[in-house]
């Protein structure tokens, strides 16, 4: 039988969360400093054939979903045709991406027939608040990139970073705003990664934004999960209008137990939880051609994938490292 990922307890690793850049066009106050973070070199990034490699050796090992994520994806020259490659080079994987969206439009016409699961990132409808939470962006040109996407018919999700204060009163709005684009918001609970900004008077838990959402409504909750690429998220149906709205409990509702998940960083560092404080270097046996010990360090590090994240939290990383 052919090798799979499984690590010690048993979990099945079948979605992989592979980020091409660390740098972003934005600076989200929760995911990043003001000043940015000190940027990989370019020569530690992961060249594009360097990841054709990797997820070939990924789906030989029964990975099934590949997310792109940053920093920014689209910030990284040539992507609409590394996707494209990846579509080519693969076409029964999942290919997902997670972005701000600002770039989106300029693109969109080389991506559209690549069934790409995109999830896109917005936190508030408020021009004002658009640019204080992320510090630079423009919200209208995220409102660009989504109705395109939309207009055109494709599946998306929205994710919103629920932080109390800023965008708690908004949850409606936003709701509203996915329904009519036809794509499936998801409220996120605030992760502590960046203990800078994050504090437990901005943590609003998933118990109260469920109770937020539903107090009005006919909603039910979907079965947990549909597939085992599936990534954790629960989601909630509204019966009166069909509406479809998910919750991810990053913090009080550990999917830990269920994790499928592992992470690479752009600069080739395997990662098996988000809250690993190491990490495996991927890079220097791609570069040196040494795809069995390429091979060996991820099944190696899939095994060893901890429990949960409880103890390995430190709270002094930024998200944008890591991809989220
Ligand atoms: P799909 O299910 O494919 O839509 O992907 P996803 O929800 O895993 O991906 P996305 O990039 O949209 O991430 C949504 C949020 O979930 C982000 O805030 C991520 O940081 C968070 N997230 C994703 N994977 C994990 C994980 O393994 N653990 C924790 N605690 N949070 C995660
Ligand atoms: N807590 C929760 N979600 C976060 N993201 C970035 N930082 C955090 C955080 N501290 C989200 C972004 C993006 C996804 C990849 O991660 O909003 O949608
Ligand atoms: Fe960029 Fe996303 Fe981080 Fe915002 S949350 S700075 S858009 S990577």
């Amino acid at each position: 039988m052919a090798l799979e990922l499984v690590d010690k307890l048993g979990r099945r690793l079948t979605y992989v969360r592979i980020s091409v850049t660390d740098r972003c066009n934005f600076r989200c106050r929760y995911c990043m400093p003001a000043q940015g973070v000190e940027w990989i070199p370019h020569d530690r990034i992961m060249r594009y054939e360097e990841i054709e490699l990797l997820v070939g050796i990924l789906t030989e090992l029964g990975v099934k979903k590949i997310r792109l994520t940053g920093g920014e994806p689209f910030v990284r020259k040539g992507i609409p045709q590394f996707l494209r490659t990846l579509r080519r080079l693969f076409p029964e994987l999942e290919l997902a991406v997670t972005t701000n969206a600002s770039l989106l439009a300029n693109y969109i016409d080389n991506i559209k027939d690549l069934n790409i699961n995109l999830n896109i990132s917005l936190d508030t409808l408020d021009p004002d608040k658009f640019k204080d939470i992320t510090r630079v962006g423009n919200l209208d040109d995220v409102l660009k990139g989504i109705s395109m996407w939309s207009g055109l018919g494709l599946p998306f999700k929205v994710n919103t970073v629920l932080i109390k204060g800023f965008n708690e009163d908004e949850i409606r709005p936003l709701a509203e705003f996915a329904r009519k684009m036809g794509g499936v918001l998801r409220f996120i609970e605030f992760m502590p990664l960046d203990r800078s900004v994050w504090s437990q008077d901005s943590f609003i838990p998933a118990s109260s934004i469920e109770d937020l959402i539903f107090s009005s409504g006919d909603w039910k909750e979907l079965e947990n999960k549909t597939t085992d690429t599936d990534g954790p998220a629960r989601y909630f149906v509204d019966l009166k209008t069909g509406q479809k709205i998910g919750v991810i409990a990053a913090v009080s509702h550990h999917f830990c137990e269920t994790c499928n998940r592992l992470r690479i960083t752009a600069s080739g560092e395997l990662k098996n939880c988000l809250f690993a404080s190491g990490g495996v270097d991927l890079l220097s046996p791609l570069r040196a051609g040494d795809l069995d010990e390429v091979k060996h360090r991820i099944l190696l590090a899939s095994w060893d994938k901890p429990e949960n994240w409880k103890k390995q939290i430190s709270g002094d990383r930024h998200m944008s490292q890591i991809g989220g």
